[in-house]
């Protein structure tokens, strides 16, 4: 048996351990570990071990639970699609971000399964949706993002601040940043590339004007002021509203070269429309909730590994992880990017598409996968047109199952998990991620109570996915997505 790739797998600390490979010597001498030796042929599938051992052909039919034959409680029940309803309630639409949860469908999940004082996670908290949800209903809630604009924007929504105050405050901006005439723009590769010149120095002024607010608390007894904060995420959303990017994508894709000799965004307006508009927005919210003591705790964290949050502290957990790796799905940096290197961020900060699920292929942890037979099926499946993706795949969901340790750690006994994910197609296999994370679930300690099938609508989806991989080459729309719900055993 040639092992290359031997020194990558830890010891094991006994034979039969399915949790670490190769040097499980009396298994592998004896060679009666079968659930090593069906492991290891997996990889090799794969292409990642190179460990050689025979291929079992008839492995794949000894495989008994296979997504079609699901035997887990599932529905499509319309009464969630909210096709038709008002998504922009409060807060909610102050910054577009991809792949947001429908305010309805957060706070229906919170409704369903919090009790009085519940404390709410979202460990993949995006634009803090979630958060929104959980804080208007007087439940103090954590959220998790590795991405710091999605801290700000989740920030900024949950803090209901005096509108008189910002009104003031934005006349003072705009009359400031008029008046500004001679700082030096950013110095961010590419710049030139992604803003016109004139828009650079409307930015330029932006964001100088935004940075010299003075951020005094407001009066005693109410919400720390974070007018500074609010004003960022305006200037956030004028960035990308006034850069050479396209409409409508979530990646970088830059305006045609013929549109955009006529294309000349006019920054400032833009930046008082959006402020206003989020002014009015903010209104609501700080009429009803100015004197909430309900916390809202936005942690910049990676949800794989062992967040701040202690032991069995949280109750529900509703969220929507990515759909899949960043650079074949939503690319959560790309979208983010120019906003963030504006304001100041860089480095790995910015990086944020490598440092998402499944941005890198953790050889180490790759048995993490083996948690569901549904995944090697599907691996098994994308693999015969293509290795490359396959580890891409199993890369993301290794990632997936991380983080599902880490919810087990956090949840109460007989808490809720709330997952909204989406069965994307890769190489023409559809995968069934949400058998997948009911298989995750159940092997890190949770129960699958049900998964609900709802529609999404079209206007929220990120956009096509790349089923080979090649930019341009779109595969079908994802058109549903699942809900799973499980119970942490007790
Ligand atoms: C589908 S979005 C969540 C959208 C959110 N529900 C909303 O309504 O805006 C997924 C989020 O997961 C975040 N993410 C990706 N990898 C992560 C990780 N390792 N830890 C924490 N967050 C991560 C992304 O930055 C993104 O904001």
């Amino acid at each position: 048996m040639k092992n290359a790739r031997t020194k990558i797998y830890e010891e094991a600390s006994e034979s039969c351990c399915i949790a670490t490979l190769s040097q499980c010597r009396s298994c592998k001498e004896k060679n009666t570990c079968l659930i090593l030796r069906d492991q290891l042929s997996f990889y090799n599938r794969l292409g990642i071990s190179q460990i050689d051992d025979a291929i079992d052909s008839n492995s794949l039919n000894s495989i008994k639970h296979l997504w079609k034959d699901s035997v887990r409680t599932k529905r499509y029940d319309p009464s969630w699609n909210y096709s038709e309803d008002n998504t922009r309630a409060y807060t909610h639409a102050i910054h577009p971000y991809p792949a947001m949860m429908i305010p309805q469908v957060a706070g229906r999940l919170i409704d369903m399964y919090a009790k009085p004082k519940a404390v709410v996670l979202d460990p993949f908290s995006g634009s803090g949706s979630v958060l929104l949800e959980a804080f208007i209903r007087g439940y103090d809630s954590y959220g998790i993002d590795i991405n710091p604009l999605s801290l700000l924007i989740s920030r900024v929504k949950t803090t209901p601040l005096n509108y008189k105050d910002l009104q003031i405050e934005l006349k003072k901006i705009l009359k400031k940043a008029s008046l500004i005439t001679n700082t030096k723009k950013p110095n961010f590769f590419n710049i030139d590339y992604w803003f016109k010149p004139e828009v650079a120095s409307q930015l330029t002024a932006l964001q100088a004007a935004v940075n010299s607010i003075n951020d005094k608390p407001v009066p005693a007894g109410f919400k720390r002021g974070k007018v500074k904060d609010f004003f960022k995420v305006v200037f956030s959303f004028t960035v990308r509203a006034a850069s050479n990017t396209r409409n409508g994508e979530f990646k970088l894709y830059r305006i045609d070269d013929d549109k955009l000799k006529n294309y000349s965004p006019d920054a400032f307006e833009i930046f008082k429309k959006r402020a206003e508009e989020n002014i009015a927005s903010i209104a609501g919210l700080w009429e009803k909730y100015s004197r909430s003591k309900t916390k809202v705790n936005i942690l910049n964290e990676d949800a794989r590994h062992r967040t701040s949050i202690k032991d069995r502290k949280v109750d529900i957990v509703v969220t929507s992880p990515p759909y899949g790796d960043s650079k074949t799905t939503v690319a959560y940096g790309q979208f983010s990017r120019l906003s963030l290197q504006w304001l100041g961020f860089e480095g790995e900060d910015i990086d944020i598409d490598n440092r998402s699920l499944g941005g890198r292929l953790d050889v180490k942890n790759l048995h993490l996968g083996y948690a569901s037979l549904n995944l090697r099926y599907a691996l098994d499946l994308v693999s015969r047109a293509d290795k490359k993706r396959a580890r891409e795949v199993l890369a993301f969901y290794v990632d997936l199952n991380k983080c599902f340790m880490e919810l087990c750690r956090v949840i109460k006994k007989g808490g809720m998990l709330c997952m909204v994910v989406g069965n994307r197609t890769v190489k023409g296999v559809q995968l069934p991620t949400d058998e997948i994370a009911a298989d995750f679930g159940e092997s890190a300690g949770f129960k699958h109570i049900e998964t609900i099938i709802r529609k999404i609508p079209n206007k929220r989806m990120p956009s096509k996915n790349s089923p080979t991989n090649e930019p341009g080459v779109l595969g079908s729309t994802m058109t549903e997505e699942y809900i799973v719900i499980m119970e942490r055993a007790a």
